[in-house]
């Protein structure tokens, strides 16, 4: 049963508990009491209970009522300093707080938020977004357990009482659009890669987002052969499951400048091929589709929010596997572009992937610029973990508007330095490039994206983000262990917003 969270002008007091929400600065019982005379005296009383309770960002205190009160519990939660709290800091303290209701066994909360701020109505919608976000779940798998008491107690309802409850559910809906495309994204990540072969997945691509509006095409593997896709084919031919490329339109508005196209690496699976990686924790490599998930969720966004945007999607699906028929170390294979590349490692097969889908949308639509996301490198992961995506940017003006996008929306980016000392790094003695760099294992993150801009003609603004720690973390309780974040929907969705709408 998923949650439900509405908004209304006064309090309904239907509610297990009262969630009262104050910045550090705020006359503490202030916000309480602006709203709901009876419910303050209960909150000076839980405030008086607390002796940790500062306000900071996140910060929650569960305090037990008297039983002559409207509610069982007060929840104090705290929103940070009121100048410097960004929407992303109201969604992460969101977050915590369905975290903190769950742990203690909370089904039904209302929420109490100080509407005198001219943000209230954005930072309450912020609030239960965050809330959203966060009691996402994936059970596909699982069965329930039988008797009701064993069932684990989940976050089933809240009411945010707010005096601007209309404009505050209206900025929630646009928001929720995008919480969807986050959870498909998600979805996406965790399903195993026996279900989410290429094929399945381009069919889902299809199911999902043609009834938005979104013109899908799907190629298959004669197409793929045909049109001279030699990198993705290559690395798709030692599997069972044969190969997709996907292109999607969002066509909200027409633009003079061309489209926006995002693409993304989808290795439903990734061994390594006859490069073959360790055995161990090897079931990690299904979520190494991370990047298409983040363009097709963010398609699904978009066209849910119906965005006044013109946008392509474009991901390359492929299953890297070793077998008879696998592509070998020293192979030489010519990409879309009529480049060749020396196969040094089937392990690095991402950059061959992207590669095509990068000269084919350039080719076909003429981009006014390129974002591609791609779990592509574990240097990335060891350089910036599960909380940062490197992000490359062939032009400053494109990074700030992922910087920007990004501090609102907390899918977190740094910098990483293009530089064509990495660009020559990649190229071979006997084709134009190769696919391992000269100088061995250092920045290999670095010597990745200089491969790709090998497929980046002219002054096509272009950024890379190298997504292959944040597309999933390890352990998050009480979410499921090693599951996808979604990363990158709701940074591409803000990119768009607020740069490329009309
Ligand atoms: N999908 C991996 C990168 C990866 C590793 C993502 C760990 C998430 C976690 C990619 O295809 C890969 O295998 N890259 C190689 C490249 C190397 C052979 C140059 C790597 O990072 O080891
Ligand atoms: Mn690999
Ligand atoms: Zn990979």
């Amino acid at each position: 049963m998923s949650l439900e969270i509405t908004f209304s002008k006064a309090s309904e007091k239907k509610s297990e508990a009262a969630v009262v929400c104050f910045y550090e600065d705020i006359e503490q019982g202030k916000s309480a009491k602006a709203l709901d005379y009876t419910l303050s005296g209960y909150v000076e009383y839980a405030l008086g209970k607390s002796n940790k309770f500062k306000g900071k960002n996140g910060q929650s205190e569960i305090v037990m009522l008297p039983e002559d009160a409207p509610y069982d519990y007060a929840v104090l939660l705290g929103l940070g300093e009121r100048d410097k709290t960004t929407m992303g800091d109201i969604e992460a303290a969101g977050g915590k707080l369905c975290l903190a209701l769950e742990a203690q066994g909370i089904v039904s909360a209302e929420i109490y938020m100080d509407d005198e701020p001219e943000s209230a109505a954005e930072t309450a919608a912020h609030l239960a977004l965050g809330i959203k976000m966060r009691a996402y779940r994936f059970e596909r798998y699982k069965a329930a357990p039988d008797k009701e008491e064993d069932k684990p107690k989940r976050l089933k309802s809240v009411n945010v009482a707010i005096s601007t409850n209309k404009e505050t559910q209206t900025l929630y809906e646009t928001q929720s659009c995008v919480a969807e495309g986050v959870f498909w994204a998600r979805d996406l990540v965790n399903e195993p890669p026996n279900v989410l072969y290429p094929d399945a997945y381009a069919r889902r691509i299809k199911e999902e987002l043609k009834p938005l509006g979104v013109e899908v095409t799907v190629f298959d593997e004669k197409k793929m052969l045909k049109l001279g896709l030699g990198a993705l084919m290559a690395v798709g031919q030692g599997s069972d499951q044969p190969p997709r490329m996907v292109m999607m339109r969002w066509k909200g508005a027409s633009d003079s400048e061309g489209p926006v196209a995002l693409v993304g690496k989808g290795v439903t699976f990734d061994t390594g091929g006859i490069s073959l990686k360790p055995g161990a924790n090897m079931d990690e490599m299904k979520m190494d589709m991370g990047g298409s998930a983040a363009v097709v969720g963010a398609m699904k966004a978009l066209a849910l929010r119906k965005a006044k945007a013109d946008v392509i999607g474009i991901v390359g699906l492929v299953e890297n596997m070793p077998s008879a028929r696998a592509y070998r170390p020293g192979d030489i294979i010519t990409a879309y572009s009529g480049k060749t590349i020396e196969v040094l490692n089937t392990d690095a097969e991402g950059r061959l992937v992207l590669a095509d889908c990068l000269s084919y949308v350039q080719e076909q639509y003429k981009p006014r610029m390129i974002v591609d996301l791609a779990t592509l490198t574990g240097a990335m992961l060891i350089a910036l973990g599960h909380e940062y995506a490197g992000t490359f940017a062939t032009h400053d003006d494109l990074w700030e508007e992922i910087n920007a996008a990004s501090v609102q929306t907390n899918d977190r980016v740094w910098r990483m330095p293009l530089d064509e000392v990495w660009k020559k790094d990649m190229e071979s003695d006997v084709a134009d490039v190769q696919n391992l760099a000269k100088s061995g294992r250092s920045a290999g993150s670095c010597t990745a994206a200089g491969f790709l801009w090998h497929f980046i003609e002219d002054e096509t603004p272009w950024a890379h983000m190298d997504i292959a720690g944040t597309a999933w973390i390890k352990s998050d309780k009480p979410l499921t262990p090693k599951f996808g974040t979604g990363y990158g929907v709701r940074l591409l969705d803000r990119l768009i917003a607020d740069n490329y709408e009309q």
